[in-house]
This record gives structure tokens, C-alpha cells and sequence, in this order.
């Protein structure tokens, strides 16, 4: 339909990079998650099944999962940024962000400064480590390949502190009483969902059934099952 061609037929193969809960994560042996409900709007309008492949984050982000025909889509929680932009061809934006640092609740770390002389764990390829690499000097940055081994290293106390989008660690801290979100960073990002330089076909679908679903409630339902509280 209107030039959409598939990887493999009947199916809408999308890449992403667990665990981003709640965006993209395992429960019950099945992958759930915003990020999937909404892809799923998308499968269906095209009459196919969603079917997620994991992948580095950064096979995605520099367009070599689309490159090597491994996913028509990939949705993961990914921040639309001009140099991305360059490699992949985004969505409009269909999610706000920004980043937040996350310690134990009783830690003194209350504001960028206070975070002199201590450890952040940052995300490898992810907008958190660029912003930290660049506006948090006096830390020690120490990166981890995705985000519940860098929630892991603040568990066991192996660093003070975690980097990472304000959606993803706001749910953490709620199910972990012990951790605090200790402040956002306004850097004022937007998810998008991506696909291979060049098929605007299917990224107008996106933004076609996105759109509709923005309308027509759809979204906000999907929004609110996975952040009404
Ligand atoms: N929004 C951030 C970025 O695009 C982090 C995304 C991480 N996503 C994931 N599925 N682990 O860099």
C-alpha cells in the first residue's frame, strides 16, 4: 500500500534496545511497552503483525540496523537529534523528554554542582552521556551498555548517581522507594520513531496513523495505561 514494501512480508519488523521500561521492556516473557502499543497502531493499520528485535542501541541511532535490512522501524525511546537525523529517517515527535539524575533517596545530591567528585552512570550512545560528557566535568562519568545495568551499578553502589531520561527513571523510582529522581534537566527532547535514509513512504504511515490516534484518544489511552498513576 502507497509504496510501503516490507523486510519480510507480513510482518512490521521494528528494532529496538532493551530494557527501556516503560517504553520497551520484558514481562512475562513478552516485550510490552509504550513505544509497542503505539507501533502496534501502525501494524495494524497495515494488516501485519509487530514483531521486536533487540539491538545495540547504536546500530540504530547510526542507521546500520536499517542499513543491513534487519528492521523496517525502530522505536526505542529515541531522541530526534539533528546528527541522528543525518543517518535515519524520523517521525514527527510523539513523546517529550528530558534528563534526570536519579540517587538513593538519602543522598546529598540535590543539583548539578553537588554532583562534584562524584559517579554518574550514563547510557552508552544516548543523548545522557553526550549532555553529561559535556556539562558535568567535575563527575566522573562511567558508561554502561543500557539502562537497568546502570540502575544495577546504583543499586550496588558502585556509583552515586544515574543519568538518563526523566520517563524511564521516574518509573524506576517509583518502584524502588529507596532511589529519588533529585532533579530534571531541561534539554527539551522528542521521541521519534525511525526508518532506513530515504523511505518516507512508511514514515508517513507513522505519522499518518499517530496522528490519527492523537485524535481520536487513542494515544492518551495508551498514555495514560502507561503513565496514569
Ligand atoms: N532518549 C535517549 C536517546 O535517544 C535514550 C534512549 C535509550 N533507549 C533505549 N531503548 N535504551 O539517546
Amino acid at each position: 500500500e502507497g509504496g510501503i514494501s516490507l523486510i519480510n512480508e507480513g510482518q512490521l519488523t521494528v528494532c529496538t534496545h532493551l530494557s527501556y521500561q516503560p517504553f520497551q521492556f520484558e514481562r512475562d516473557g513478552e516485550i510490552v511497552g509504550f513505544d509497542v502499543d503505539l507501533v502496534d497502531l501502525v501494524a495494524e493499520d497495515l494488516g501485519v503483525q509487530q514483531e521486536i528485535v533487540n539491538t545495540p542501541f547504536e546500530t540504530i541511532t547510526t542507521g546500520a540496523a536499517f542499513n543491513t535490512d534487519e528492521c523496517d522501524l525502530a522505536a526505542a525511546g529515541m531522541t530526534i537529534t539533528p546528527e541522528r537525523a543525518g543517518v535515519i529517517e524520523f517521525s514527527e515527535g510523539y513523546f517529550d523528554a528530558n534528563q534526570a539524575i536519579l540517587a538513593r533517596a538519602d543522598s546529598d545530591v540535590t543539583d548539578e554542582a553537588s554532583l562534584a567528585g562524584k559517579t554518574v552512570a550514563a547510557q552508552t550512545g544516548t543523548t545522557g552521556l553526550q549532555y553529561a560528557e559535556e556539562n558535568l566535568g567535575d563527575a566522573e562519568v562511567i558508561t554502561y551498555e543500557d539502562l537497568p545495568l546502570s540502575l544495577q551499578a546504583l543499586q550496588n553502589g558502585e556509583v552515586d548517581s544515574v543519568i538518563n531520561d526523566n520517563g524511564v527513571l521516574y518509573d524506576f523510582a517509583k518502584e524502588n522507594p529507596d532511589f529519588e529522581v533529585k532533579f530534571d534537566i531541561d534539554t527539551g527532547e522528542e521521541y521519534g520513531i525511525a526508518a532506513k535514509k530515504g523511505n518516507t513512504a512508511l514514515i508517513d504511515k507513522v505519522n499518518e496513523v499517530i496522528g490519527a490516534a492523537k485524535e481520536d484518544g487513542r494515544y492518551d489511552e495508551i498514555y495514560q495505561k502507561w503513565f496514569g498513576t
